[in-house]
Order: structure tokens, then sequence, then C-alpha cells
């Protein structure tokens, strides 16, 4: 059997981001920034911490923002190199490091996921790839691995497809990928089947795909079978659910947290708790927070005022 080494990430970044209008009508979603970081460095960073160095975006309309925020910004070094302003010029030429590299390819229209992971294949070739959506910011134990990392480490080992997954209300199950596994309830389990975005009455668990995935070349193949469906889209999960026939594929629990930035409510969440841990406005902020006495009911609001 081949034996893969993970080198590669295909970031999925052609998306529309409709539920983030009008802040998305003219930048990407990815540029949106928690805290003070764009949620595409997030990913990119995860990637590098697991030991990936050929990043690959799937790009489309409107998104030339991540392209450059990965190129040199020459000018802005020069001015802050001028300036003498040294911090800030590492922190602006830290976001490529010199053995990062950097491909794009364009799908053109928005006709799913599986189908931008197939815009990359002639970048992958013949090779494990890891795929992560970046709208899914997320965050390692404390002081542990980053959750991309968790992945790769059970990869080296299993040698196999590994989707993240997560246990999600039961409510929740339409807005996932859902799998049933062999039956183990930590750690990797052997997937038996996928479903994408499933009713809760007939969702086979309640575990659900997460926006990380690592997958052998095999799955090209299956994505190409499979007929488009609403919309012209190709979903992943049914490429997925394809291969699934031929090679094993595997759901891991990771350790960390989720944070759905594709959502409102997500991105908010992700700002708050992002902000407390960060290192320059943390303090500042549990501050604000508390002195804001959010804990106080409407009502007691009002006889205050
Ligand atoms: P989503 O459906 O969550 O993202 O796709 P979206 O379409 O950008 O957002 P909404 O729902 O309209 O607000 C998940 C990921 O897959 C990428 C998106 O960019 C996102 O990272 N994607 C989706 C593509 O790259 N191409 C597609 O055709 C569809």
């Amino acid at each position: 059997m081949q034996k893969f080494t993970l080198n590669k990430a295909v970031f999925p970044v052609a998306g529309l981001g409709t539920r983030f209008l009008p802040a998305t009508k003219a930048q990407p979603k990815e540029m949106l920034p928690v805290v003070d970081k764009p949620l595409i460095q997030y990913a990119v960073e995860e990637a590098y911490a697991a030991g990936i160095r050929h990043m690959i975006f799937v790009t489309g309309r409107n998104k030339r923002a991540i392209e450059d925020h990965f190129d040199t910004a020459y000018e802005l070094e020069n001015e802050l190199e001028v300036a003498q302003k040294h911090a800030l010029l590492e922190l602006v030429r830290s976001v490529q490091p010199d053995d990062m590299n950097f491909s794009y390819v364009r799908q053109p229209r928005s006709l799913g996921l599986g189908h931008a992971v197939l815009c990359a294949e002639h970048l992958v070739g013949n090779e494990a790839f890891a795929v992560l959506l970046a709208d899914d910011l997320m965050v390692g134990p404390k002081g542990g691995k980053p959750v991309l990392a968790q992945m790769a480490e059970q990869f080296a080992e299993v040698q196999q497809s590994i989707l993240a997954v997560q246990e999600v209300p039961q409510d929740q199950t339409k807005r996932y990928g859902i799998v049933a596994t062999d039956g183990a309830s930590t750690g990797l389990m052997k997937v038996k089947k996928i479903v994408e975005k499933p009713a809760p009455e007939v969702a086979p668990s309640r575990m659900g795909v997460a926006g990380r995935y690592i997958l052998t070349p095999a799955i090209f193949a299956h994505i190409r079978a499979q007929a488009a469906g609403v919309g012209g889209e190709l979903q992943l999960t049914d490429g997925i659910s394809s291969l699934l026939g031929k090679e094993s594929v595997y759901a891991f629990q990771y350790q960390g947290k989720r944070y759905d930035c594709g959502s409102k409510e997500g991105f908010l969440e992700a700002t708050v708790e992002l902000a407390l841990e960060h290192p320059e406005v943390g303090v500042y902020f549990r501050n604000y927070l508390d002195n804001l006495q959010i804990g106080w009911s409407g009502r007691e609001r009002r006889k205050q005022a």
C-alpha cells in the first residue's frame, strides 16, 4: 500500500457567504477578523502546525483579498522598516513563513463543496490532503495540540481518510453531514454511513462532521462519479459516502472547540471567547464585560434606568 505523508491542504473559499451579507458583498467571509486575525489565517496556521507546507486555495470572484493577505506587502513592509516599527514588521512577515507555499485555483461558480475540492485535484495529485473550511474556527484544548495536528497524528497510523466529528444537538442535525459509526464512542471510529443534512427524525446519530477532513486521493473519482444535486451542486458528503464502499473512512472525535463562524452567533461567540484569551486585550475586555453587568435581567435594567 502507498504510504502517504500529509503535505497539502485545500481551503475551499469560493462560497458566497450569504449569511454574512452585507459584510460579504465585496469581501470574502474568510477575511472577517476574529479579534485581529482573519478567519483564513487561523485555518492556515492550524494546517502549518500539523506539518503542512503547501496551501491550496480554491477561490472565486471577490476573493483577491485572500491572495493579497498571503503575499508580500512590499509598500507596507517598506514603510514599517523606515519607521523602525520592528515588532509590526515581524508580525506582518509572520503571515507567510519562508517554508510555506501557496497555490490558487478558481472555482468559476459555487457548485458545492465537492466541486470545489475537485477544482484542486490537479494541484493535489496522487497524495493525501487535508481540507479545512475556514469558517469553522477550531481551537485545540489549552496547552494541547490543534485539531488538524491531532488528526494528522491519527492519519500517520491508519493511512485512511479521517473526518473530524463532534456531537451536535438532535434538533441541529439538518445543518451537518451526520455519520453512523461502528459503535465505539470516543477517539477514532470507523464510519459505516454518512448522510448530508438529515432531518432529526431520520439522522443515523448525532455525530456531525466539522470542517476538517484528511482525505486520500481516491476521493476525487468518487466525487466525480456523483450526480449533481439541487442547483447543480456536487456534495463532498456524497463523494465520501461512495468512497466508503472502497476504503475505510474514520470519524475522529477531536479535543477542542469549534466555532461556526459562518453564522453570526458562532462568529460572536468566537470573538468574545478569543478576545478574553487575547494577550493584549484580554484583561481589558474581561473588565469591560464585567462592567456591562449583562447578568441583569431586562426588568432590573429598566428599573435602574
Ligand atoms: P457554506 O455553505 O458554509 O458557505 O460552505 P457559503 O456558501 O460561503 O456560506 P452561506 O451559507 O452562503 O452563508 C462551506 C465552505 O465551503 C466553501 C465555502 O467557501 C465555505 O468555506 N464552498 C462552498 C466553496 O468553496 N464552493 C462552493 O461551491 C460551496
